[in-house]
């Protein structure tokens, strides 16, 4: 018998089974050898949206939901956004280590110089409606990419694989900001490589007919922070989409726009722009409590709140929170601010929102520190997908790099219809619609 193991007494049966455990896991697959008989399959785990499954090994990201502590390859999240830039740290995320000075320096000259967009990737972007949602542009434009850099399907080769990388994490906030200007009917502004990622990015939004942009050093800091903050958090919903699609040996555009499709959701990255929606209909701080009283009703979600790991405050928003107090020195305080200190407040003390370990997320301060800084609440996801990039490119490395991965292809229980022959035309009758349609 394995030295850690679980003795499992199979009552079907009455077979015992030995099974070993691994870092607190057992593998699935050691229970398909657990048969009724012959015919059977063997047993399976039923976990719907994983809540209990492990679908990888990892060693990017460190999430302890309980304490509230969030590591990239061991660093505090706290030290990373007081000492580091999110270059450096989009460099850690990705190759293990922070870089040194040399390392640092040609690392930021090479995504600087993938910053530029191919001028039919502008024309694509052109063809868009003036009102289309910025997240539907950065999609579709990331997956475009494809088309402009073909041979980013040899994604077993490392060297394209690294190419391929530099030129993502340098291209995400160029499509970002052309989808913002697109939707302000602006002209695009090309990438000025005098500027750091987070400065050029600015420009490219907000620079107009002055000569050269000039970027607030508060505000560039602090979107490098939040930046920071958003870089990775493990098998998230859209870093499992990345790693899905990934998985078929898709090519790393096709991939990372699937990551972006679902980091679009309202429950997963689009609840930045949903906290926005939800203060503005809650219009004021007294009318708080009512507004609470319908979310305990099960109305509507409190949006911001709550995540499927951090059963405690989630350390992001803690930093946002500082982040924003300093933004606002220099814009003003964004009047949003009292609404959500009252509901953060008041669920903090409420029985409902305590029972549940509800606490506020990453999304609930961002939105108003971008909007304190000029942001329209529908780019706000896009903001979140530009750093977001370095993770799921680490977590898409991590996975072409690891023997133990196939194709990503989860089980099934049927519980659908069992054999039955197709009935001709004129002798079918009206059922009942299955639930599901
Ligand atoms: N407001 C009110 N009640 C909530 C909230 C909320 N924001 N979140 C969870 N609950 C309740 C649920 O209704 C449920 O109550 P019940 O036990 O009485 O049925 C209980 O808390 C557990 O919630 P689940 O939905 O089972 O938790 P899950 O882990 O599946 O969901 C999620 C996590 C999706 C983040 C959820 O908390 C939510 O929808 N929050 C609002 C959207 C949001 O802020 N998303 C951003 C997450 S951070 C990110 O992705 C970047």
């Amino acid at each position: 018998m394995p030295k850690e193991a679980l003795s499992i007494l199979d009552q079907r049966t009455h077979s015992t089974y030995e099974i070993p455990t691994h870092d607190g896991t057992i593998r699935a697959m050691d229970l398909r050898q657990m048969k009724t008989g012959p015919e059977d399959f063997g047993l399976m785990t039923y976990d719907p949206a994983f809540m209990n499954t492990a679908s990888c090994r990892s060693s990017i990201t460190f999430i302890d939901g309980d304490k509230g502590i969030l590591r990239y390859r061991g660093y505090p999240i706290e030290q990373l956004a007081e000492k580091c830039t999110f270059l450096e740290v989009a460099y850690l995320i990705l190759f293990g280590e922070l870089p040194t000075a040399p390392q640092l320096k040609e690392w930021v000259a090479e995504i600087t110089h993938h910053t530029m967009l191919h001028e039919t990737t502008k024309k694509f972007l052109e063809g868009f409606r003036y009102d289309a949602h910025p997240m539907g542009m950065l999609t579709s434009t990331v997956a475009a990419l494809s088309t402009v850099y073909p041979e980013a399907r040899h994604v077993l080769d490392p060297t394209v694989r690294a190419l391929e990388i530099k030129r993502l994490i340098g291209k995400m906030p160029t499509i970002a900001a052309y989808t913002y200007r697109h939707s302000l009917g602006y002209p695009y502004v090309y990438p000025d490589n005098d500027f750091s990622y987070s400065e050029n990015f600015m420009n490219m939004l907000w620079k107009m007919a002055e000569p050269k942009y000039q970027p607030n050093p508060i505000m560039a800091r602090a979107l490098d922070i939040l930046f920071i903050l958003h870089a990775d958090h493990e098998q998230n919903c859209s870093a499992n989409a990345m790693r899905a699609v990934g998985s078929s040996q898709a090519d790393p555009f096709l991939s990372t726009a699937a990551a972006c499709a679902a980091l679009s959701g309202p429950l997963h990255g689009g609840a930045n722009e949903e906290v926005l929606k939800m203060l503005d209909v809650i219009g004021s701080k007294d009318k708080v409590p009512a507004y609470m009283d319908k979310v305990k009703a099960g109305e509507f979600k409190l949006m911001g709140f709550g995540h499927r790991i951090y059963k405690n405050y989630d350390p992001r928003a803690r930093i946002i929170k500082w982040a924003a107090d300093k933004v606002f020195e220099v814009t003003g305080r964004n009047a949003k601010l009292d609404i959500a200190l009252e509901l953060e407040r008041i669920a903090l003390e409420d029985d409902y929102f305590v029972k549940r370990k509800l606490y506020p997320n990453v999304d609930f301060y961002s939105g108003i520190m971008y909007q304190a800084m000029g942001f329209k609440p529908e780019i706000f996801t896009v903001l979140f997908a530009i750093p977001r990039t370095a993770g799921w490119l680490a977590q898409w490395q991590e996975l072409i790099t690891d023997p133990e991965q196939k194709i990503a292809r989860p089980r099934q229980v049927y519980i659908g219809e069992g054999a039955r022959d197709v009935v001709p035309m004129e002798n079918r009758v009206v059922v009942a619609p299955h639930p599901a349609a």
